[in-house]
């Protein structure tokens, strides 16, 4: 988002303008931005092997699965519904890897059905596949590294504690699966969390899985996960993607020497790829002073952007109905009838009703994660490319808070 032309815009889109055509709120994607951090990660990891499975879930409108394919990725798809959506989008099953976890046999049979690589997260598993398969079908084992790292408890995944993967301590456990079975296991996983900024996190994951797969013969790649940084707010820094792939690409490349082969180097990112691209744009309905703080009352609120509330998340915020003017401390908040507050305390060019307020950052785990709560309508969606701005999801409707429910005669 820029100011040009006395207006903010993306690729020249004025987005008040966007706001007027469309309505709000209003989920608008900058196709650009997305496709330069794809540019960015694939330079940063120019000298190896790299295959980018974008997380399916942080934003999984079927344009932006085409666009990131187009740009040369695959997926990682955590629900069988996603694998379905991916390969409704275009993605070959062989370009989707499926990583769930604490779902039943039935809907691993269907991916493999599909054709799709399974990534296994808990031993039951691998016997039940050990038991069907045997060594016909490929597979990949999700190890938990118990590394303590990312932004906050609720997306530290691979701590000791947590339910995602097979502990690293219980390796001698997969290996008697893996022997009983004959399983053919071409690949190992870990995925720590996610807003993770050090190079040395990932390198210390890189360590955890050479360790690991230095005693399984036939690994065709190893999956580092997502989790890559990005800034939220003014000042704030992202992860150095160039020095983590300096880092991890030289020690991968060392490994692969020692293994005795080419492997390939996969990473999962959600937030890296669209979580800048994305903006909230709602709709002030009301300017509120109380004699604590004054609130803008806005029309979303946590069914549309549950970060806030959920993760306490930061998002920055922006008046873009307001190019100049004074300033002044306001608190933002939804329409929900729940403590939704989006923003608290920021400075923003005085606020008048029907001003527009961009959210920035609302690209990853935004819509994906929204919801009809308070029977509210989830926004629409624009993506913006090749500097035309296009609908790619209509804003539901009152017949979308009715379908499904079934009337019986009471
Ligand atoms: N791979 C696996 C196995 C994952 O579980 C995740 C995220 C990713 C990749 C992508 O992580 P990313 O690059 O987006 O950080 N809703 C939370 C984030 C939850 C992430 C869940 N797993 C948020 O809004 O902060």
């Amino acid at each position: 988002m820029e100011i040009k032309d006395n207006q903010y815009q993306i690729q020249g889109v004025s987005l008040t303008q966007l706001a007027k055509d469309y309505g709000t709120p209003l989920y608008v994607y900058d196709g650009d931005k997305i496709l330069g951090q794809i540019k960015k990660l694939q330079e940063a990891f120019s000298t190896v092997k790299l295959r980018i499975k974008y997380a399916t879930k942080a934003l999984s409108n079927i344009n932006i699965l085409k666009l990131v394919k187009k740009a040369g990725t695959g997926v990682d798809a955590v629900s069988i519904e996603e694998v379905k959506l991916c390969m409704y989008a275009g993605f070959e099953p062989q370009e989707i890897m499926y990583t769930p976890n604490s779902v039943s046999f039935d809907e691993i049979q269907e991916a493999v059905n599909l054709g799709v690589m399974i990534n296994i997260d808990n031993i039951p598993m691998l016997e039940h596949f050990g038991t069907y398969y045997g060594n016909k079908v490929p597979v990949c084992i999700r190890l938990n590294p118990h590394i303590l790292a990312g932004g906050n408890a609720k997306i530290s995944v691979g701590h000791i504690d947590s339910k995602f993967g097979i502990s690293i301590l219980q390796l001698k456990h997969v290996h008697k699966v893996v022997d009983a079975y004959g399983l053919n296991v071409i690949g190992l996983h870990v995925h720590t969390g996610s807003d993770i900024l050090d190079a040395e996190v990932f390198l210390k994951g890189a360590e955890i899985l050479f360790d690991a797969a230095k005693e399984f013969k036939g690994l065709k790649f190893l999956d580092f996960g997502g989790g890559f940084k990005v800034a939220y707010k003014v000042g704030d820094i992202s992860t150095n993607i160039k020095d983590v792939g300096n880092k991890v690409s030289k020690a991968f490349k060392e490994f692969c020497k020692e293994y005795g082969s080419e492997l390939e180097i996969w990473f999962e990112p959600g937030k890296f790829l669209v979580s800048e691209a994305g903006y909230l744009l709602v709709k002030v309905n009301i300017v509120k002073s109380t004699p604590a703080s004054t609130f803008v009352g806005v029309d979303s609120g946590l069914n549309h952007l549950i970060r806030p509330m959920m993760y306490d998340a930061y998002h920055d915020v922006v008046n873009i109905s307001k190019l100049d003017g004074p300033e002044r401390v306001y608190t933002i908040v939804g329409y929900i009838c729940e403590t939704d507050t989006i923003a608290a305390d920021r400075k923003l060019r005085e606020v008048q009703e029907g001003d527009i307020i961009a959210i920035k950052n609302a690209g990853a785990y935004g819509f994906s994660m929204s919801s009809n709560y308070n029977s509210r309508l989830r926004p629409a969606e624009i993506l913006i490319l090749n500097g035309k701005p296009n609908l790619i999801r209509e804003r539901e409707t009152f017949d979308d808070i009715l379908r499904h429910q079934v009337q019986i005669e009471i």
